[in-house]
């Protein structure tokens, strides 16, 4: 088990280069299995989830072999196992997506109910409503959904709630359905506009993912596709809160700055400097005083939940009293318990976090979470004074490739442990 060991109160400098996408990669490997046919994935962030992926496909007897550590090759080909129940599928939320990818190409997909982070109850009742809209019969036996189908056929899909999976599943499935399926209501997310984009170089006929109204052509079959996916919205926003915290001058490279504009909105309102070029975020916190602000999550272009933790520990050394209300997931403040023990002020009365700034945090021994969680204690940990160590670093892996190396390239005093 490993554990990170954090001294604190170094400005990070320089730049660091963003990886792919972690929420479009675990879409879009799944989504190769339709093509009967070989794939090649390239700018997959080298990230436990995918690693989990791969080792998935190839149980289910997809041929996957990485090219180079941030490229797979996928080939379908081959005969498909579409029971997909290994401890693999467990460990990751986002084995959902084999659901609809199995169901598109086969029409029927038996899968073990995906894990993932704890924060409160994650349902996946939008997607079977989307997949039975579509025509399929769906069972939940225990922890095991299965889905059967004669055929699919195109209907008019309107989402109760805005959900990503549930949009990206029911895209998969509606991609081989007959007739056209619109999904109003949908998500609009980077990673959705990835995996339509994908899907559209294998073949497919999607218009409209970006926007509230996706509208899909069936097609009979798909063909193999090579594709880049989008660098990681929230691993760019990740560092860009840290440099933010530790009074740093940072440049993130390889994103797209569109989609971290409420990010910088936000960065900017506390007083940082943003400098915005093609590819690339300058953030410049030099001597600047920080003031609190309010900051509301919701589904993209809003402020995203991902990165509600990491903007948390930012609030938590802000001057005055900060407001965060988590509008996405019913319970995603389980590290504010880890914040505090790290001096920070937090009181959470349902879905609000009220943040009164303190001068200065000060180390301790504190855990992750679940994912983000994990990269708010590196953020906090950053800034704190003294040596902090953060337990359960195996949730940072989830999702942050080479944390370490990355934070020590910037300057950071931060050491990986095995315990
Ligand atoms: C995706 O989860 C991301 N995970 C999450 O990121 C992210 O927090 C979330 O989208 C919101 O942006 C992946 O992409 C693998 P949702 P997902 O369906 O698709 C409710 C990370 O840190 N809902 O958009 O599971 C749900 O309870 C992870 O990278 C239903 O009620 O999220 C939630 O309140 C953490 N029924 C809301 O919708 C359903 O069938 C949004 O969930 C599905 C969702």
């Amino acid at each position: 088990m490993d554990r990170l060991v954090v001294r604190g109160k170094k400005k990070l400098s320089g730049g660091v280069t963003i990886s792919g996408a972690k929420n479009a990669a675990v879409a879009v490997i799944p989504a190769a299995i339709m093509a009967n046919d070989v794939c090649i994935t390239d700018n997959l962030p080298c990230i436990e989830d995918v690693k989990c992926l791969y080792t998935t496909l190839n149980k289910m007897g997809v041929e996957c072999t990485y090219l180079d550590k941030h490229t797979l090759k996928i080939d379908s080909s081959k005969s498909v196992n579409t029971t997909v129940t290994f401890d693999e599928v467990r460990k990751m939320r986002a084995s959902y997506y084999l659901l609809g990818a199995l169901l598109a190409r086969f029409k029927r997909a038996k899968v073990a109910m995906p894990g993932g982070c704890n924060f409160g109850t994650r349902p996946i009742d939008l997607h079977l409503k989307g997949f039975r809209a579509l025509g399929a019969e769906v069972e939940v036996e225990g922890e095991i959904v299965c889905i059967n189908a004669q055929k699919l056929k195109g209907a008019g899909i309107y989402m109760d709630t805005v959900s990503v999976g549930a949009t990206i599943n029911i895209m998969l499935a509606a991609t081989m359905a007959e007739g056209v399926t619109t999904i109003e209501n949908a998500a609009k997310e980077p990673h959705i506009v990835d995996v339509a984009n994908f899907l559209n170089m294998m073949g497919a006929k999607i218009k409209g993912a970006g926007t509230d109204v996706i509208k899909i052509i069936g097609v009979e079959h798909l063909h193999g596709a090579e594709y880049t996916i989008i660098p990681d919205q929230i691993e760019a926003g990740t560092y860009m809160i840290a440099a933010a915290i530790t009074g740093g001058r940072v440049t993130v490279n390889n994103i797209i700055p569109k989609h971290m504009e409420s990010l910088s909105a936000k960065l900017t309102e506390i007083g940082i400097l943003i400098d915005e070029g093609d590819d690339f975020i300058t953030v410049d916190a030099v001597d600047r005083d920080f003031k609190a602000t309010s900051i509301r999550t919701m589904a993209y272009p809003g402020f995203p939940t991902d990165l509600q933790p990491q903007i948390a520990a930012l609030l938590s050394i802000c001057k005055g009293t900060s407001m965060l209300t988590e509008n996405v997931w019913e319970k995603r403040y389980q590290y504010i318990d880890e914040l505090k023990r790290l001096g920070a002020k937090i009181t959470v009365e349902g879905r609000v976090a009220i943040i009164e700034g303190v001068r200065e945090l000060t180390g301790a021994f504190v855990e992750a979470t679940d994912l983000r969680a994990g990269a708010a204690m590196i953020i906090a940990a950053l800034s704190a004074s003294g040596e902090t160590v953060i337990g359960e670093v195996k949730y940072i892996d989830r999702g942050y490739e080479e944390v370490e190396k990355k934070f020590s390239a910037l300057g950071a005093d931060i050491q990986r442990v095995s315990v």
